[in-house]
């Protein structure tokens, strides 16, 4: 059967430092916690949805050394299919550093690795999990000509597109006409377009310069205020789920899981941001990037409990 939802990206081991806070240039400080877990926008964003309940295939690259190696056997086990989960010999598996202070706040350094060589030819040797796809996503930690050519081949395959502008780079006419849904935080939605956030009152207008780049759906999504939506018939405005921040890695991600779930469901769109919402949230509550990712029923039991409109 064709796998419903997939994922072209990257996918990094994290090396999670916990700090009392975040140093000066020059000074060392002492950790109070370490963990290794895997994350990587591309792996995290396919995990999310798995996690959801979608079929989801994920086209990645990691190195041939003991991090890749494991980590292809537990995305295999996580019901991925390892065909399309590349293994490099040049080039090491790619790795975030990741420091995290007691607010919840991260600085993330990531060195690329095997991402930088996800290439055309891996897209070609994966052409035929493109058929029958009803939701592609695809981010930016991965060469720009790969997120091209997966943008391309996902609209002939008639799927709804889905780009998560991170880490922001510009973007060429042809990748943002190829995009359905555009999911830029406020930092990246002021990058696209230039234009500066005051205030909350000038989101709209940088959606609709957003639109105006050929996009056909912008979600701009604003931490702990929640989200903007607008298209050209509709704009939604929705507050975040109050919880318990422990750990911001991977909300994004998480909320890209749920939009491609939501969508793919084909539940209506303000329903669809609601879940997103609350998945992006959820993993807010949990130390790491992939541990913190929730389950369906998490998902649903927040969305029915706690309203944010
Ligand atoms: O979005 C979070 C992810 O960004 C982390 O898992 C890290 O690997 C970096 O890619």
């Amino acid at each position: 059967m064709a796998n419903k939802i997939l994922v072209l990206g990257s996918s990094n081991v994290d090396l999670i430092l916990k700090v009392p806070r975040f140093n000066q240039p020059g000074e060392t400080i002492r950790a109070d916690h370490f963990t290794t877990v895997f994350g990587g926008k591309g792996a995290n964003q396919a995990i999310a949805a798995k996690q959801l309940g979608a079929e989801v295939a994920l086209i990645t690259r990691l190195g041939d050394d003991h991090y890749g190696q494991s980590y292809r056997r537990y995305l295999t086990e996580k019901g991925l299919n390892p065909k399309t989960i590349f293994l490099d010999k040049k080039v090491p598996t790619g790795i975030a550093f990741i420091e995290l202070n007691p607010k919840g706040e991260n600085r993330i350094v990531v060195a690329p690795g095997s991402n930088s060589l996800l290439s055309i030819d891996d897209l070609k040797r994966s052409s035929s999990f493109f058929n029958g796809i009803k939701i592609f996503i695809v981010q930016l930690e991965i060469p720009i000509q790969s997120v091209r050519l997966g943008l391309k081949l996902a609209k002939r395959s008639g799927a709804v597109t889905l780009l998560n502008p991170s880490p922001y780079r510009p973007l060429s006419k042809e990748i943002l006409s190829q995009t359905d849904f555009i999911v830029p935080n406020e930092i990246e939605a002021q990058a696209l377009t230039g234009l500066k956030m005051k205030k909350d009152q000038d989101l709209p207008k940088i959606a609709e310069k957003i639109l105006e780049m050929g996009v056909k759906n912008v979600v701009i999504t604003l931490g702990p205020k929640g989200l903007f939506f607008k298209n050209p018939n509709e704009e939604i405005w929705m507050k975040a789920y109050k919880v318990k921040v422990v750990d911001t890695t991977a909300a994004g991600d998480a909320f890209m899981g749920g939009l491609a779930c939501g969508l793919s469901d084909g539940k209506p769109v303000r329903e669809t941001l609601r879940f997103a919402n609350a998945t992006g949230g959820l993993a807010t509550t949990k130390l790491g990037a992939q541990p913190s990712l929730p389950s369906r029923k998490e998902v649903e039991t927040l969305v029915k409990n706690q309203s944010t409109n």
